[in-house]
């Protein structure tokens, strides 16, 4: 049986990668959930790659939905010793007609009991997390955390919104005939995810946003150019990056959802925040973190990432009448998704 007893899983040591420089300080990475067709297969070979990483521990599988007492697998805390940064892509995809929160009974506790693994092994870690629901697996995270006196929310970040900004990046190079490589994070700035209802926003004033933050963080996104969209393609191209996941998981016919674009869109995060707790200035990513930036206790924004995290929540910025009537119509179903995951670790914990 896969539930109930955890399974001793292999716990692949990988050798360092052959690098152009080193990392100045040891940089272990953990991913925990790697199996076979699995988005943290192709996660830890991009990060195999990666000159940001010196040590990467993934974990192969992750069966059981409850582990009691967790001291162990002690697969799980070998896995985890040391680690920096810590990915968690464990859990299960959706299959075709299934919403994220369908995920929730099943992942809601195996991020749970990941995350107590977490807090006594590598309580400094940054945690990135890749499970679905992230709107409450995230919420999810920052409870346990709490229970064992390891919270710090600078270091805690749901990261599928990475997947949507290069969605965004993606779609709005290929409307304009733009170098995708040099449209980072500049047509689309943010984005409300994860929820059914949301997704990405591609706003006419993304330039003016852009200057402006520009001006503030000089090193930011060199080189991009600035696109605008008439209404009508804006909603078009909207709904396409709203749909995107959606899209894969139907092309998969219950086969999972997006693994390659996943683990692409991880492993970038996964590297800012190695370069950022190495020194470098001026890293910008989009997370969902806990935030003062909504009404709701946690959103998506672009973040500037220091050595401790998250150094600077950089906001919203303003929004056009698109964008604010997207951010209202997202806010009931994120609030109850947040609160989903925090009643789940009330209750169960
Ligand atoms: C995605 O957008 O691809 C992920 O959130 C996975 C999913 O279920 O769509």
């Amino acid at each position: 049986s896969s539930h109930g007893q955890p399974r001793s899983q292999p716990v692949h040591h990988l050798p360092p990668p052959v690098r152009h420089h080193r990392p100045s300080l040891a940089s272990k990475v953990a991913v925990l959930g790697a199996k076979r067709r699995h988005r943290g297969q192709p996660l830890s070979l991009l990060l195999k790659q990666s000159a940001s990483v010196s040590q990467l521990s993934s974990l192969y599988d992750y069966s059981a939905r409850r582990v009691s007492g967790f001291d162990g697998p002690a697969s799980l805390s070998d896995c985890l010793k040391g680690s920096r940064v810590v990915v968690i892509p464990a859990g299960v995809p959706r299959k075709p007609g299934m919403t994220r929160d369908d995920l929730f009974n099943t992942n809601a506790g195996i991020v749970a009991d990941l995350i107590t693994a977490v807090a006594k092994t590598c309580p400094k870690a940054m945690i990135c997390i890749v499970t679905n629901p992230v709107n409450s697996t995230v919420p999810i995270a920052a409870e346990i955390l709490k229970k064992h006196n390891a919270y710090d929310p600078r270091r805690l970040f749901g990261v599928t919104t990475t997947l949507d900004i290069v969605r965004s990046n993606a779609f709005v190079a290929e409307a304009k005939g733009l170098d995708v490589s040099k449209t980072p994070g500049e047509a689309v700035e943010w984005t409300l995810k994860q929820l059914s209802t949301t997704a990405a926003l591609a706003g006419e004033r993304a330039g003016d946003r852009r200057a402006q933050r520009r001006h503030d963080h000089p090193s930011d996104q060199p080189g991009g150019a600035s696109v605008s969209f008439k209404a009508q393609d804006r909603e078009t191209l909207t709904t396409r990056i709203q749909n995107a996941g959606t899209e894969v998981v139907n092309a998969k016919a219950g086969a999972g959802s997006a693994t390659l674009s996943m683990a692409f869109a991880a492993e970038k995060f996964v590297d800012s925040v190695l370069q950022a707790i190495d020194g470098k200035r001026g890293v910008i990513e989009c997370a969902f973190v806990e935030s003062t930036v909504t009404e709701a206790p946690y959103f998506s924004t672009p973040l500037l990432l220091g050595r401790d995290g998250v150094e600077e929540n950089l906001g919203l910025g303003n929004l056009i009448e698109f964008e604010a009537k997207l951010l209202q119509a997202a806010m009931p179903e994120l609030q109850q998704n947040i609160a989903k995951g925090v009643k789940f670790v009330k209750e169960r914990y």
